[in-house]
């Protein structure tokens, strides 16, 4: 029995549209930071022989969808493997799945290292990333902890927390499950969207100005960088009718321009959904804590720092 912990990640650079082809390989590069407090738990163990493989979820025995994508992970990992046998699998996440925190990111991260470890394949997190990518591309970045970059296929732990200690506060604005997940969107976007050619052309420039900016610890151009990443990816789904925000996105975002005048050292980024993840440095997170639980339409605000990658806690 394998043991694992996983943290959600949040993209400064988003991934958004894939290579044609197999193994789901963003076609733009992203830069990313692995959140610390916010766990997916997973155990898993393999046995040699017949029997079913079975994967349960909060409790709850796993069915749809996300079975369907567990099962062709513990399929690649029986071929990687050459062995032959059956998983069981559990995976808890202890943060709400409304809370637009990606748990596909965390989920895939913890699942591929415990199936792979389950197996007695002892694999580098270079290739752990390789298999939860084929799953879901972020999940690629939480195998690393720290700031994570995925270009094509290749994930890459690029620095520490240390290195550029950020806050992120997560605005929750809505309880309800987001209208079109990401795969479809940005399969959607790829398809119908006329502005999808400049966001090819254009997000490879953001993410080398993200890179550099981290690496010379210059909070100001990370910020404005990672807005309009943010901007662009979002405007480009727009041109396909995609439209992930609500009322109190719109406010966060307009509340956030305001405490940025004021001051405030802050920035935000949107995924697929309405909530708005605002970056902060850790001295100022208890003001603007308060200034955005403020904002109307907020529901409640979560608040993360920086953390681990994937890793085994017992076996
Ligand atoms: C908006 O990794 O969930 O959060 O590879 O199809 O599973 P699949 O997509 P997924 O997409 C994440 C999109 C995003 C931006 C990002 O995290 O980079």
């Amino acid at each position: 029995m394998i043991s694992v912990v996983a943290h959600p990640n949040i993209a400064l650079t988003k991934y958004w549209g894939k290579r044609a082809g197999e193994g789901n390989v963003p076609a733009v590069p992203s830069l990313s930071v692995t959140l610390a407090g916010l766990s997916t738990r997973t155990r898993a163990s393999f046995r040699e022989g017949a029997g079913e493989d079975t994967f349960r979820l909060q409790g709850l025995p796993a069915e749809g969808d996300a079975l369907r994508r567990a099962v062709a992970m513990f399929d690649r990992v029986r071929a990687a493997s050459g062995r032959t046998g059956a998983f069981e699998v559990e995976s808890h996440n202890d943060f709400p799945t409304a809370s637009g925190l990606a748990s596909s990111a965390s989920g895939f991260a913890a699942l591929a290292l415990a199936t792979t470890r389950a197996v007695g394949l002892d694999w580098s997190q270079a290739r752990v990333a390789d298999l939860a990518r084929r799953s879901s591309a972020s999940a690629a970045r939480s195998v690393f902890g720290g700031y994570v970059t995925l270009e094509g296929e290749h994930a890459e732990h690029i620095a520490s927390a240390e290195h550029l200690p950020l806050v992120v506060l997560v605005c929750v604005t809505s309880e309800g499950p987001k209208d079109v997940p990401s795969t479809g969107g940005m399969l959607r976007t790829q398809e119908k969207s006329p502005l999808f050619a400049h966001w090819l052309d254009h997000a490879p420039t953001l993410h080398a100005r993200a890179v550099k900016a981290l690496r010379d610890r210059d909070f100001a151009v990370l910020g404005r960088t990672t807005e309009e990443s943010t901007l662009l990816m979002h405007a480009t789904a727009l041109a396909a009718g995609i439209l992930y925000w609500n009322e109190a996105t719109k406010r966060i975002v307009t509340s956030v321009s305001a405490l940025q005048e004021r001051g405030a050292p802050c920035f935000f980024t949107i995924d697929a959904g309405p909530h708005v993840k605002v970056f902060t440095r850790p001295e100022a997170a208890d003001a603007l804590e308060r200034n955005l639980a403020a904002v109307p339409g907020v529901l409640r605000v979560l608040r993360a720092s920086i953390g681990e990658g994937a890793r085994v806690v017992a076996s």
